[in-house]
């Protein structure tokens, strides 16, 4: 899938988020920048049926988003770097909620955190001859299992 303005990446988002369901675990991986929070929006927006505000949580490392009954766990891991830094927020409890969608940026920043069954939704510039902020944006979809299965048919 390939979104050629922030308008498309949010309107992707919102068609990803009308897929998910509660206890879904997605790692975004892509360069800083790149459109994992704004894609975040846009999978709120649908997933929530409300317009909430969508914010980077690197300083908090986790945002929680809730509206008519569900709720999202946000987090980005940027600025962790060891696992026992990350499982003083509460970390396994949070990603392992059953009664919310889970989004992560930037899981590869911190060695053994992968959740138990996630996919990851790789984000990459294709044209990176430019100004790369104007680049369209290339979305793939990596890994197995029932919810790639679920998620597979929009890419
Ligand atoms: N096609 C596009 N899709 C998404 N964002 C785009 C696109 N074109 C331009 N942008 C701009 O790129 C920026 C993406 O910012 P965003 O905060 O979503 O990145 P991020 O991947 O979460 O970065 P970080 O790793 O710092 O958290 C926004 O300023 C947005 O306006
Ligand atoms: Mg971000």
């Amino acid at each position: 899938m390939i979104c050629h303005s922030l308008l498309e990446t949010i309107q992707f988002g919102e068609i990803l988020g009308s897929h998910l369901r509660a206890g879904d675990v997605i790692a975004l991986r892509g360069h800083l920048g790149i459109g994992k929070t704004q894609l975040v929006h846009g999978i709120a927006k649908t997933y929530l049926n409300a317009d909430v505000h969508v914010c980077s949580p690197s300083f908090t490392i986790i945002n929680q988003y809730e509206a008519n009954g569900r709720s999202i766990h946000h987090l980005d891991l940027y600025r962790l770097s060891t696992l026992e830094e990350l499982e003083s927020t509460g970390y396994w409890d949070i990603i392992e909620d059953p009664n919310a969608l889970i989004l992560i940026e930037w899981l590869e920043q911190v060695d053994r955190a992968d959740p138990i069954d996630f996919v990851t939704i790789d984000i990459r510039f294709t044209d990176e001859t430019g100004d790369l902020s104007a680049s369209p944006r290339e979305f793939m979809l990596l890994g197995q299992g029932e919810l790639y299965e679920r998620l597979k048919p929009l890419f």
